[in-house]
Order: C-alpha cells, then sequence, then structure tokens
C-alpha cells in the first residue's frame, strides 16, 4: 500500500508521531511519504490511504488543517485515518476536535475509516510533568502499532460525540482569528540577535525579517514555536499571555529525557481536573501493540 502521512505540528510532537506512523507502516512492508501539510499542496494521486494528523488547538484543528482540506480536489471514496494529537487527551472539552475536519472530509468525498486521539506533552498553558511526557513518549511506539494494525486489517473506529462537546468545538474555532491577532501582537524585546530563527521555525512562513526586527504577517497560527524557539527569549505575548508556559517549552529537551520501563504513579503524578485524560491514557493498555519498527525514528 502507498501510504501518505500528512501533518501540522507547531512545536514538534505531532511531526513526531507523524513519522512513527511513517516507519511502522514502512515495518510492516508499505511504502510512506511524510510531509508537513504546509509544505504539500495536495495527496499524491497514486495513494492508497491518506493519514491526518494534527495538533489540536482550542478543541479544533488549526487553521491551515482545514483551509487544506478545503483547497482539496473532490476525492472518489478516498480511505483516510484521522489522528488527532493534545496535551489534554479524549476528554471535554477535546471530544469533538475531529467534528469540522471529518465533515470538510467528507464534503471532499474522502472515505473516513479510523479517527483516534493520541496524547503528547502539553505545549500551552500547563507544561506536561517531565514524569509523564517521558511515558507519553514511551508508549506512543504501542498505541500507533495498534491504530496501524487495525488499519491494515480493515477495523474502523468512528466517535460521536453529543452536542455539547460540539458546541465548545464550534466557540474553540474563534481561536482561529484570535490566532492572528496573537502573532500580530507578539513583541520583540531589544535582546534579538536577528538570528532569523523565528523565521526557520514558523511553520506557515509568517515571520520576516525587516530591518531591525522580526515582523509578524496576519497567518499565525498560535503554535507558539518561535516564542519557544527564540534563543534569547526575545519574543513575548503581548495578548493572551496565560496560553505560554512560562518556564517554555522544548521538544528536543523532552526527546533527550531518560526513560525506562518503571511503572509510575498515575494517582500522585496525573492528579487533578487537567490531567484526567492523561491518567486514562496513560493507564489504558487494551490499544496498545508492541510495534513492527523498533529502532531510532531519525
Ligand atoms: C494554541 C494552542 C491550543 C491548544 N489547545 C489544546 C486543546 O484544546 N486541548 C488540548 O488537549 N491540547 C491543546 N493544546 C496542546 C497541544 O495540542 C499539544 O501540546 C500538542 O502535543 C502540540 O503538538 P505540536 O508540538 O505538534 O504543536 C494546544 C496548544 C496550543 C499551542
Amino acid at each position: 500500500m502507498n501510504v501518505q502521512i500528512v501533518y501540522f505540528s507547531g512545536t514538534g510532537c505531532t511531526e513526531h508521531v507523524a513519522k512513527t506512523f511513517s516507519k511502522e507502516f514502512q515495518a510492516r512492508g508499505h511504502t510512506t511519504l511524510c510531509r508537513s501539510i504546509t509544505k504539500t499542496e495536495s495527496p499524491d494521486e497514486d495513494i492508497d490511504l491518506l493519514v491526518l494528523c494534527f495538533a489540536v488547538h482550542a478543541s479544533n484543528a488549526p487553521e491551515p488543517v482545514m483551509r487544506w482540506v478545503k483547497n482539496l480536489e473532490k476525492a472518489d471514496e478516498r480511505p483516510v485515518v484521522i489522528i488527532s494529537i493534545s496535551g489534554g487527551g479524549e476528554v471535554t472539552p477535546n471530544l469533538a476536535c475531529r467534528v469540522p475536519l471529518k465533515r470538510a472530509l467528507k464534503r471532499k468525498n474522502y472515505r473516513l475509516l479510523y479517527e483516534k486521539m493520541l496524547v503528547m506533552p502539553s505545549n500551552w498553558i500547563v507544561g506536561t510533568k517531565r514524569v509523564l511526557s517521558s511515558k507519553l513518549l514511551q508508549v506512543l511506539p504501542y498505541k500507533v502499532s495498534y491504530v496501524v494494525n487495525d488499519v491494515l486489517n480493515g477495523k474502523s473506529s468512528f466517535t460521536h460525540p453529543l452536542l455539547g462537546n460540539r458546541f465548545l468545538t464550534f466557540i474553540g474555532s474563534l481561536e482561529h482569528a484570535g490566532a492572528r491577532s496573537f502573532g500580530k501582537k507578539i513583541l520583540v524585546d531589544k535582546s534579538c540577535t536577528l538570528c532569523g530563527l523565528c523565521v526557520k521555525r514558523c511553520p506557515v512562513s509568517n515571520i520576516s525579517l525587516h530591518g531591525d526586527r522580526p515582523v509578524f504577517g496576519k497567518n499565525c497560527t498560535l503554535c507558539l514555536n518561535c516564542i519557544y524557539s527564540c534563543p534569547q527569549g526575545a519574543l513575548h505575548p503581548g495578548t493572551m499571555k496565560f496560553v505560554v508556559i512560562k518556564k517554555g517549552f522544548s521538544f528536543q529537551e523532552i526527546l533527550a529525557l531518560p526513560s525506562d520501563n518503571l511503572p509510575i504513579d498515575l494517582d500522585k503524578e496525573a492528579k487533578g481536573f487537567a490531567w484526567v485524560g492523561v491518567k486514562r491514557y496513560l493507564s489504558k493498555t487494551s490499544d496498545m501493540l508492541e510495534p513492527a519498527f523498533q529502532g531510532p525514528l531519525d
């Protein structure tokens, strides 16, 4: 099978998930092409399966994902798998986060085979504890292997969120407009050295260097990658300050965390309402399968 994996990732978590899917399909004898949505106009003609991965933003798919689907040509019942990646897991208010995307894909004659939420470290408001982040990375290949196995065996998985959650997703979709204004209001302090890393790291090419400072266009997706990646810490939110984790966020640092197979006390480490979904995800083993791919990703 020819599998194309297309992803939108701000700070690297979703890219990591997409690459894990790619390796797992390959290890089972399939050909894959794994690309960022911002570098792919549309799926290749000869693919048998499209896997769409996105980082959940305010209980929705980020705007570039929705725009990408809206610009697609009508397909002839092309099969698609949707994987949402969140910091909070499959709980309210995330339960309907795939609904607008499912609808948009249906309008383009795509046939949904499977949908699933995977959990990765949180890059907004409150960061995930190191011990939990490390466990999330450890279980990821097992969760991915389970999905790939199901898809290859023709098993489907769909969710049907209730009206209340759909409403929360509708409210969250207002974030798309908020994101644009967030970008326009990013403040640059004088420690900026014009190194250009923010320009390079922006997934939607919304930043350019003009004169003595980076300039932000109107296509910000609020992914926060520029703020977290700045080596000088020179970029600051001018609005919605609460979304940025004060200590910063580095997926590379999370990847480098030591990992072991020792069980963790989830009651203690994932205590509180915000971590209910993470706790549930980590304690559920019925959706895990030994991965066919065992090596490092890169
Ligand atoms: C603006 C913004 C909004 C987010 N909204 C949600 C959300 O509604 N629910 C959730 O569980 N996680 C949310 N997250 C967390 C991300 O989905 C999560 O950390 C994901 O792993 C980030 O993936 P990435 O590194 O590929 O960008 C949000 C993150 C950002 C930056």
